[in-house]
């Protein structure tokens, strides 16, 4: 997976995600993670800024088009085949686990990280394929929610995750929340570990495990419900946590 995003500030992009699991996959090679400064591409008469004053007025200024063109075209002159290019914006589509899944089976991805009050419409319809937001809330640029998109993507890449952390990070197994966990000491401050637990028995141990993802996933995120891999063993259980929600 090769990402290129095009942005005002990529020292951001590069020592936010230089670190970690993300870190390691890029010295591994599994990924690559270019970033391209917009402002190497302003017009020439423009002295290296790329903003100007929004046509009919209004407060704030707009990211021009030629300087996201051409940068754009730089990344996309390289790459084998046409590249999705992803508009992080708070009007697009909202990310989730499956557009992750999605996206991990991609070559290259682009992403265009805006800032001020927004980018000149016109290159937006000429370069975008998706228009993305991480959630409904406004940030002041791109970079957050890019870096937000490349870390849920890359640990869906094979081999970014070890074997240990795969299996640790499974909180959208079935689409349901993961179990809460316990590690030592065995009491914490009066607090005790659940008994089945420390009880050895395996299959106890899973099905107490079940069970509290699906309760977790009643009192916290009942919407994933509709779309969660149930069976009929689960939907008896969430029937019964219903059924006593109700009479308390
Ligand atoms: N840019 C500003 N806010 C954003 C959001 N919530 N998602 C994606 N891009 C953004």
């Amino acid at each position: 997976m090769n990402y290129h995003v095009l942005t005002l500030f990529p020292e951001m992009i590069l020592e936010g995600l230089h670190t970690s699991i993300i870190g390691r996959a890029i010295e591994k090679g599994l990924i690559s993670l270019e970033a391209v400064n917009i402002r190497d591409f302003a017009l020439e008469s423009r002295k290296g800024r790329v903003d100007d004053y929004p046509y009919g007025g209004g407060a704030g200024m707009v990211m021009q088009a030629e300087p996201v063109y051409r940068a754009c075209r730089h990344v996309t002159e390289k790459t084998e085949g046409t590249p999705r290019v992803i508009y992080l914006t708070p009007q697009g589509n909202v990310f989730t686990q499956s557009l992750a899944e999605e996206l991990a089976g991609e070559k290259d991805l682009v992403f265009l990280c805006g800032h001020y009050e927004g980018i000149d419409e016109r290159v937006l319809e000429e370069v975008v394929t998706d228009y993305v937001s991480i959630g409904d809330y406004v940030l002041t640029g791109g970079e957050l929610p890019a870096m937000v998109m490349i870390d849920a993507i890359s640990r869906l890449v094979p081999g970014v995750l070890n074997n240990q952390e795969s299996a640790q990070f499974e909180s959208f197994q079935d689409n349901l929340l993961e179990y809460p966990q316990y590690s030592r000491p065995e009491e914490w401050r009066g607090k005790c570990v659940p008994p089945v637990l420390l009880s050895g028995h395996h299959g106890n141990v899973d099905q107490w495990r079940r069970e509290q993802s699906l309760k977790r996933t009643l009192e916290r995120r009942p919407d994933l419900l509709e779309t969660a891999d149930l069976t009929e063993k689960d939907r008896k259980y969430l029937n019964k946590l219903l059924a006593n929600m109700e009479e308390t």
